[in-house]
């Protein structure tokens, strides 16, 4: 990627900034990891409360007035069993929004990256998803996301779509927050394995969205030659929900069991993909990334609250 900068203060709005992931990529842009071209950043970050996607005369006004060039958007409806019984909520947020913002990103000229997820799958194939395998989702969470990214495919904006799987941070609620608090006050806790994917440290996709972010800004060439589309972002490696428990919990150093059971023994409203393991290869080429196991991410990220005497309470 080359060294020009094309604009001496770009404009970047992250939306969802108090999500887990808004909430890493603000940490990191905070605290000054990136040196270089994001120093002259104009940086908003907002929520809900300052900016709500769903309203579409504020995007666009938003976005054009304030001389955005790239939008992250980290905000969705995120509540997988909720969502069957709202759908209505949830298609607003997943479907209508990311729609308001490429149009906004359209008028603007900026780019969007919008982040999608597993869910888009129906997870019955044998192998892991690539960026072009047929979406076939088998829940209104999964459908909303679906139509989200249709709704950028049809908007002729610029724009990224990264979907990724089983997110976890230090900000907001997850799995490792729950598990190892369960882990401090049971004795056996039973946690499906016949559900397969990989985690995703948020800070990592944090991370790689700011390199491709950068790399963007300093594209030399004209912009229509960006490298836009679909792409996937997990850790590296496999595993299910059980493999993943029982790693929380060694590393909580607490004594809890973790026993395996089947999805059917903890009926849920929602269906969730059995096998959503994303291809990771175009991204890594394209965006020159490395990516760690997910074990190494969950050893490194969490070792400030996941220890016994420790853990953070969401
Ligand atoms: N979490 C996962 O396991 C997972 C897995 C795969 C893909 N993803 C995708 O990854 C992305 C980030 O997920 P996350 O876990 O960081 O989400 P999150 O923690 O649930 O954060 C989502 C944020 O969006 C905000 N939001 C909701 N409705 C909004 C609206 N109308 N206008 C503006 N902001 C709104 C929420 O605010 P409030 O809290 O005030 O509602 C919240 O701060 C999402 O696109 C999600 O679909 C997540």
């Amino acid at each position: 990627m080359s060294n020009l900068a094309k604009k001496d203060n770009p404009g970047i709005l992250i939306t969802g900034a108090n999500g887990q992931l808004g909430s890493e990529l603000a940490a990191i842009l905070n605290n000054g990891y990136f040196s270089g071209i994001f120093d002259n950043i104009s940086l908003f970050l907002t929520d809900q409360s300052e900016l709500d996607i769903t309203d579409r005369d504020q995007v666009i006004s938003f976005v054009t007035g304030n001389s955005i060039d790239v939008v992250i958007n980290c905000a969705a409806y995120t509540a997988v069993d909720k969502a069957e019984d709202e759908p209505e909520v949830c298609m607003a947020v997943n479907r209508d929004a990311p729609a308001n913002l490429a149009a906004a990103a359209k008028a603007s000229n900026a780019l969007l990256i919008h982040i999608s997820t597993d869910y888009v799958f129906d997870g019955r194939g044998p192998l892991p998803y690539n960026e072009d395998d047929l979406r076939a989702p088998s829940s209104i969470y999964g459908k909303s996301k679906e139509a989200g990214e249709i709704a950028l495919e049809e908007s002729g904006a610029r724009f990224l779509i990264i979907r990724t799987s089983w997110l976890y941070s230090r900000f907001g609620n997850n799995f490792v927050k729950t598990i190892a608090r369960l882990a401090n006050e049971k004795d056996k806790l039973e946690v499906v394995y016949d559900q397969i994917g990989t985690p995703t440290c948020a800070e990592d996709l944090a991370n790689a969205i700011l390199v491709i972010c950068r790399d963007y800004l300093l594209w030399s060439t004209t912009r229509d030659s960006f490298p836009y589309g679909i792409y996937h972002y997990s850790n590296e490696g496999v595993c299910s929900w059980y493999d993943f428990a029982v790693e929380i919990v060694r590393l909580s150093g607490s004594k809890c069991v973790v026993e395996p059971v089947l999805s059917e023994h903890f009926p849920s409203r929602a269906k969730r993909p059995p096998y959503s393991v994303l291809d990771k290869q175009k991204i890594k080429k394209t965006f020159e990334l490395k990516i760690p196991h997910w074990k190494l991410s969950l050893e490194v990220s969490s070792g400030e609250y996941l220890s016994s005497n420790k853990i953070v309470r969401p």
